[in-house]
């Protein structure tokens, strides 16, 4: 079966606005969409982990939801820090169907032979991410039913990545790991980081993380690090379950990039608060 693609941390503004004042991330949504369209025979669905706008305003999901709708394959989308729930909600339900409840966008989807699990873990007016117990209680009922190769997708990452801002809390994410680090064939793929980084959390489990399709994070590996972009070449991760076992491809977008950089991101979290 043809693997699943993630993209991750679109951060799209209205046309005419730009991202951080520097980023032309509405452009970068047709450029998205025409490479979408070019490689559809190479991926069976597509996941995206949050962040889909840059501060939850309505139009930037209107755009999105144009430019998701326009594809042929199926769609899912979870929201991250950057996003708010109900307009995420009220604009894109098509693209999180049978959601836990209105106050966290958590569901599944069955995807030919695989079984997905997209959840969130967006906290409003708070940078770092969280599964609610009531959630991970779902979680761990609907994972007994299933035998099936399984990724699971949020934004965060409760895994610390040497990134100083970064490295933050993730709310039951002991839970998490421990729940998903007991089941066979079953890979947990996130975003919020915005570079590719691949990690065995605790030892057990594989934890992978897409970069942006927007703006990469400058590789600091310091105290400072984890607050600046830089404007790398955009990327994806592509997840196939072959022989043994998951193995996530990350591929690059073809979209001009000069490198310039770093600038500051400002207002990072959303304005639920
Ligand atoms: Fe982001
Ligand atoms: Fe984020």
């Amino acid at each position: 079966m043809k693997p699943i693609l993630q993209i991750s941390d679109l951060h799209v503004e209205p046309v005419g606005k730009l991202a951080y004042a520097r980023a032309n991330t509405a452009r970068r949504m047709i450029e998205l969409t025409e490479w979408l369209r070019a490689h559809e025979e190479e991926y069976s669905a597509i996941v995206v982990t949050g962040d889909l706008s840059c501060d939850g305003n309505i139009d930037s999901y209107h755009l999105i939801d144009a430019i998701f709708n326009s594809l042929s394959k199926p769609c899912f989308m979870v929201p991250g820090n950057h996003d708010r729930r109900k307009p995420f909600l009220k604009c894109l339900p098509h693209f999180c169907p049978n959601v836990f409840s209105e106050e966290n966008l958590s569901f599944s989807a069955e995807v030919g032979d695989y079984q997905l699990f997209m959840l969130d873990t967006l906290q409003p007016g708070i940078h770092w991410g969280a599964v609610p117990d009531a959630v991970m209680d779902w979680l761990e009922a609907e994972l007994e039913k299933t035998d099936k190769p399984t990724l699971v997708f949020c934004h965060h990452t409760p895994v610390k990545p040497g990134m100083g801002y970064m490295d933050e809390p993730f709310g039951n994410g002991e839970r998490l790991i421990d729940l998903l680090a007991q089941k066979q064939n079953i890979r947990l793929c996130t975003g919020h980081l915005h570079r590719p980084v691949a990690t065995l959390a605790k030892n057990k489990l594989a934890v992978v993380t897409a970069p942006s399709v927007s703006l990469q994070m400058l590789l600091d590996l310091t105290p400072k690090g984890g607050d600046e972009f830089v404007f790398e070449t955009p990327g994806y991760a592509m997840h196939a379950y072959l022989e043994d076992g998951w193995v996530t491809h990350f591929g690059q977008f073809p979209f001009p990039s000069d490198f310039s950089g770093p600038y500051p991101f400002v207002n990072t979290i959303n304005p639920d608060a």
